[in-house]
C-alpha cells in the first residue's frame, strides 16, 4: 500500500532539499540551481546538482539522482519508508496510521533489538562464570574493565544454543534470530551464529547494535567470524567505531586495520580511532570518513599487506577530498602491540608517532627512496623522476613548492629544473583527468551504459525522442491530452519507457503531481533515470513543434519497425500498416 499523496506532498514541501543536503555538501548557487561536489562519489570538479524547482538532485557524475527521500536513502543509508519516517521526524510530522507496506521496517526494528539483546547477553556471560575463559583473554590482551565495557565486549560461549534461547524466551521468533545472522538454520533446529569467541558488538552513529565481530581463542582459523550483511547491516559502508570517533570532538580520524587496534588506541586515550569491518577500504567509507574528519591518519601494520593497503587507501581518501597522513609505527608492530606493554606511557608514545608522521606525500618519498642508490647518478635519476609524478599529482600549489624547495636542497639540483618537469607531467595529466572525467560524464549523458533502459543501444533514435517525450509530459501535464492524440504506449519501443508513458499517463489523468511517488514506484537506478530526465535541459523551452518532432520520431520508427516485419504479417496486419502508411504521408 502506498502512502497517501497528500501525505508525501505536504512532507516534501517542508523538507527542502536545498537545506537537507546542505548538511552533507557545499552548495554553491548557480543559475537557478545549486551545485556542489558529489557526497556519493569522490569528485574534484562539482557535478552534483539540486534543482530547487522540482525538489531533486542529479550527479552527472556517478548518475545518483532522485528526491529529497531518494536523498537520505542513499546519505543515510535507509529504505524508503525509514527514509519518509526520518524526514517525517525531521519535520514534525506524524506517520499515516496502518496505510504503507512496513514489514521490512519492522524486521529491521526486530534484528535492531535482538542484536541489542545478544550484545547484553554476550556482555552478561563474560561477567559470569561461564565467561571466565574470554574475560582471562581480554585481560590478557592488556584491556581494562573500562575498556571492555566502553565498547560492550562480551563472549559467546561453546552451548551451541545458548543465545538462541535466551532470545527466544524473549520472544524473538527463529527467522528473526536467523535475519539478523545471530543464529543458523541446521536442519530442522536452529544453532547460534557465534561459540567460543570474545564478542565486538558494531554501532552504528544512531547507537544500534548492527553486527559483531567475533575472535577465537587460540590460534585456530578463522580468526574472526563477522556477521554477513542483514537488513540493517552492509559492511561495506560502515566502519567499527565510528560512533565513538564521532563524539571525540577530534577533525581527524585514525584509521586501523582490526578492532583489537582500535580498541588499545582508544584505550591510550584516542577515541577518533576507526577500523574497517574484515574488508579493504571501501570508496563508500572514505566518504563517511570525510563527513567526520578533515584528516585520516592511516596506521596499518608496517608488513607488506598493511603497505599495500596503505597505498590504497592513500588513493581513495585523497578522492574523497581529506588530508592524509600516515604513520609508521616502530619497529614494524601494530599499534596494538606497540600500546601493550606501555601502560599509562602509550598515550605520550602513540602521540609522539602522530606527531612524528608526515603526509601522505612524505610517506610516498620515503617509500619510494628505499628503491634507489641514491649513491649512483642513474639512481639520482630514477627516483627524482618519480618524486617529480608525485609532485606534479598534488593540486595545492603551496604544497607542491614546499617539496620543490625541500627536494632541490637534498638532491642537490635547481627547484627550476624540478619545477619544469612537474609541469611538463601535469599538464599532461591534467589533460588525461579532464578527458576522463569527459568521458565518465558523457557515458552517463548519452547513456551508453544504461542499464534501466537496456533498449536504448539497439534503438538510440526513438529511445532518445521517447525520453524527450516523456521529459516533456512531466514538466507540461497540462499537454498530455495533446500528447494522446497524437501518439499511444505502443509508439514507445523501449520497454522502460512505454512504463514511463504509462505511469505518468495515468497519475496526470488522475490529477497527481508526476513526480511525487516516484521514488516510492521506481529503484533507485529507475529514480536517478527519471529525474535526470525531469531536469534535462533539452526540454526546457520545448514548444509544441519541437514536440510535434519528437512524435514525428515515433511515429516514424513505429513504421520502419512494422515495415521490417512485413514479409510475415498477416493481411490484417498489411492493411493496417497501409492505413498507417498512408495517413503519416497525407
Ligand atoms: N579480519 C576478519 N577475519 C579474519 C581476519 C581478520 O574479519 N579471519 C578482520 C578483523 O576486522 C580484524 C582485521 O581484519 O580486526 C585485522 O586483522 P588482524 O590484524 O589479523 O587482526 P587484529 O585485529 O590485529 O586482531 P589480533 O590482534 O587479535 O590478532
Ligand atoms: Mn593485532
Amino acid at each position: 500500500m502506498p502512502l497517501p499523496e497528500g501525505f508525501l506532498e505536504e512532507l516534501k514541501q517542508r523538507s527542502d532539499i536545498t537545506e537537507i543536503a546542505s548538511e552533507y555538501v557545499n552548495l554553491k548557487r548557480r543559475g537557478r540551481n545549486m551545485v556542489g561536489l558529489c557526497p556519493f562519489h569522490g569528485e574534484k570538479t562539482p557535478s552534483f546538482n539540486i534543482y530547487t524547482e522540482n525538489g531533486s538532485f542529479y550527479c552527472f557524475g556517478c548518475g545518483a539522482g532522485g528526491d529529497v527521500i531518494t536523498f537520505i536513502m542513499k546519505a543515510e543509508n535507509l529504505d524508503y519508508i525509514d527514509a519518509v519516517k526520518y524526514l517525517a521526524q525531521r519535520v514534525g510530522m506524524n506517520m499515516p496510521e496502518d496505510s504503507y507496506d512496513d514489514s521490512m521496517s519492522q524486521l529491521r526494528k526486530r534484528i535492531y533489538e535482538a542484536n541489542r539483546e545478544a550484545a547484553r547477553f554476550y556482555f552478561k556471560t563474560l561477567c559470569s562464570p561461564e565467561g571466565a575463559e574470554g574475560l582471562a583473554y581480554l585481560r590478557g590482551r592488556a584491556l581494562s574493565d573500562k575498556t571492555i565495557r566502553r565498547f560492550g565486549l562480551g563472549f559467546a560461549d561453546s552451548n551451541r544454543h545458548s543465545l538462541c534461547n535466551h532470545l527466544r524466551s524473549l520472544g524473538f521468533k527463529n527467522t528473526e534470530l536467523v535475519s539478523a545472522n545471530l543464529a543458523y538454520q541446521n536442519n530442522n533446529s536452529v544453532s547460534d551464529r557465534f561459540n567460543n569467541r570474545v564478542m565486538f558488538p558494531i554501532i552504528d552513529l544512531r547507537g544500534n547494535v548492527i553486527a559483531f565481530g567475533g575472535r577465537i581463542m587460540t590460534d585456530e582459523k578463522p580468526k574472526y567470524l563477522n556477521t554477513s550483511d542483514t537488513p540493517v547491516f552492509k559492511k561495506s559502508s560502515n566502519l567499527f567505531s565510528l560512533n565513538n570517533a564521532k563524539d571525540s570532538g577530534e577533525k581527524s580520524l585514525i584509521l586501523c586495520e582490526g578492532y583489537m587496534d582500535v580498541i588499545a588506541v582508544n584505550q591510550a586515550g584516542f577515541a577518533n580511532a576507526v577500523a574497517t569491518l574484515g574488508t579493504a577500504l571501501t570508496p563508500e567509507q572514505a566518504l563517511l570518513m570525510k563527513r567526520y574528519a578533515d584528516e585520516v591518519i592511516i596506521c596499518y601494520d608496517s608488513d607488506e599487506a598493511g603497505q599495500k593497503a596503505t597505498a590504497r587507501a592513500i588513493t581513495l581518501l585523497r578522492n574523497a577530498g581529506v588530508l592524509v597522513r600516515v604513520i609508521t609505527i616502530p619497529e614494524g608492530k601494530d599499534p596494538d602491540e606497540f600500546l601493550r606493554n606501555r601502560g599509562n606511557a602509550g598515550h605520550d608514545a602513540f602521540k609522539n608517532v602522530i606527531e612524528g608522521s608526515g603526509n601522505d606525500v612524505d610517506y610516498r618519498i620515503a617509500k619510494l627512496k628505499k628503491n634507489y642508490n641514491l649513491e649512483q647518478a642513474e639512481g639520482r635519476v630514477g627516483y627524482l623522476n618519480e618524486v617529480v609524478k608525485i609532485l606534479a599529482s598534488l593540486d595545492n600549489s603551496i604544497e607542491r613548492d614546499i617539496y620543490i624547495s625541500k627536494i632541490s636542497k637534498e638532491m642537490n639540483v635547481t627547484p627550476d629544473a624540478l619545477r619544469q618537469q612537474i609541469s611538463k607531467i601535469s599538464r599532461h595529466d591534467i589533460y588525461e583527468r579532464r578527458k576522463n572525467e569527459f568521458r565518465e560524464i558523457q557515458r552517463n549523458l548519452n547513456g551508453r551504459d544504461d542499464k534501466v533502459n537496456t533498449d536504448r543501444f539497439s534503438k538510440p533514435r526513438v529511445t532518445t525522442a521517447e525520453e524527450a517525450l516523456i521529459s516533456y509530459l512531466i514538466k507540461n501535464p497540462d499537454k498530455l491530452g495533446f500528447i494522446m492524440s497524437q501518439v499511444d504506449e505502443n509508439k514507445f519501443q523501449s520497454e522502460f519507457n512505454r512504463k514511463l508513458f504509462l505511469y505518468f499517463r495515468e497519475r496526470i489523468k488522475n490529477g497527481y503531481e508526476p513526480l511525487s511517488q516516484v521514488s516510492a514506484d521506481f529503484t533507485q537506478e529507475e529514480t536517478a533515470k527519471i529525474f535526470k530526465l525531469a531536469n534535462s535541459h533539452t526540454t526546457r523551452f520545448a514548444t509544441d513543434n519541437t514536440v510535434r518532432e519528437y512524435i514525428n520520431v515515433l511515429n516514424d520508427e513505429y513504421i520502419k519497425l512494422k515495415t521490417k516485419d512485413i514479409e510475415n504479417a498477416s493481411m490484417d496486419d498489411i492493411n493496417e500498416q497501409l492505413r498507417r502508411l498512408r495517413n503519416s504521408h497525407s
